[in-house]
């Protein structure tokens, strides 16, 4: 069952949050729960999921950090979006599938929004350029104090190089959204142990099950 008839029969469910929040840990325990089910799902992530998207992956995530200006650097993670959305994600829709991405357009919104000052009205014209209406049915924000973040996110890329006061500003940019859309946005507190955040993902998945 689905609340966003664009997706066809299948669940799009994305992860989001800041560095070491454990969205790559949390994915792999919701599949292994989902298909225990026997549900067909498909893990995604961005920026990348497609051949396309992860050539252009490259250019975001390695490199000098003032590399791109705030529009710029969204227009190619709006790019990478769209050919990972047509190459992948509405396929796996399409079919009936369960689709988890980790990360999607919160964290341009996010990190490029509150984190680099774009305008989001921006963000809102490059994504119904890109992906028109395509929303997840639920996204769960991972949240998490950013110094504990930082610690636990084991490469240092260019996204991490960006500091403390930045990343203060993705915390408290994915909690604006979560306000701003309680019915698809659900805060989870990363802080607790492994199994206790799965079990509150779990939970609130299983009245889409
Ligand atoms: N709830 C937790 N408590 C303690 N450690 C955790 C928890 N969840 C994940 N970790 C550990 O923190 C590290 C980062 O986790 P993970 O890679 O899942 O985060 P991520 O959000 O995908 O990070 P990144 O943004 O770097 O991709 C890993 O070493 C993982 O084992
Ligand atoms: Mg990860």
């Amino acid at each position: 069952m689905t609340n966003n008839a664009l997706n066809s029969y299948g669940t799009f469910i994305t992860l989001e949050g800041g560095e070491g929040a454990g969205k790559t840990t949390q994915i792999a325990r919701l599949k292994t729960r989902l298909e225990a089910l026997g549900k067909k799902v498909v893990i995604t992530r961005e920026p990348g999921g497609s051949v396309g998207a992860e050539a252009i992956r490259t250019l975001l995530v390695e490199g000098d950090t003032h590399r791109w200006d705030a529009l710029t650097e969204a227009m190619l993670l709006f790019a990478a979006r769209r050919d990972h959305v047509e190459k992948l994600i509405a396929p796996a829709l399409a079919r009936g599938e369960w689709v988890i991405s980790d990360r999607f357009f919160d964290s341009s919104y996010a990190y490029q929004g509150y984190g680099q000052g774009l305008e989001l009205s921006k963000l809102d014209e490059l994504r119904k350029l890109s992906i028109g209406e395509l929303k997840p049915d639920v996204t769960f924000i991972l949240d998490l104090p950013v110094d504990v973040g930082l610690k636990r996110a084991a490469v240092e890329q260019r996204y991490e190089r960006m500091g403390t006061a930045f990343h203060e500003k993705l915390r408290q940019g994915f909690l604006t959204l979560a306000k701003a859309e309680s019915g698809r946005i659900k805060v989870v507190d990363a802080g607790q142990a492994v199994e206790a955040v799965e079990n509150a993902i779990f939970q609130h998945i299983s009245s889409f099950i």
